[in-house]
């Protein structure tokens, strides 16, 4: 699904440039200059950013403090 008509970037390029990094609007503008026209997908661009932290968050190891030496 084409998700910038501007610069004619589906979801699955979008996806593969959050994969590799781009964890931000501004910084997929940069890497593949999806929201960087008229702006109407940057909605759908944070969207896609957030969904990729919460996969992060919901996979990272769980830290429990340590036990209190007694
Ligand atoms: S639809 Fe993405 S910048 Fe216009």
């Amino acid at each position: 699904m084409i998700v910038c008509v501007c610069e004619g970037v589906s979801d699955r390029v979008v996806r593969a440039h959050i994969q590799r990094g781009s964890d931000s609007v501004e910084a997929l503008g940069q890497s593949c200059r999806a929201g960087t026209d008229c702006g109407r997908c940057r909605d759908m661009l944070r969207t896609l950013v957030a969904e990729r932290a919460l996969q992060r968050a919901s996979t990272a190891p769980l830290k429990l403090p340590e036990p209190e030496a007694t």
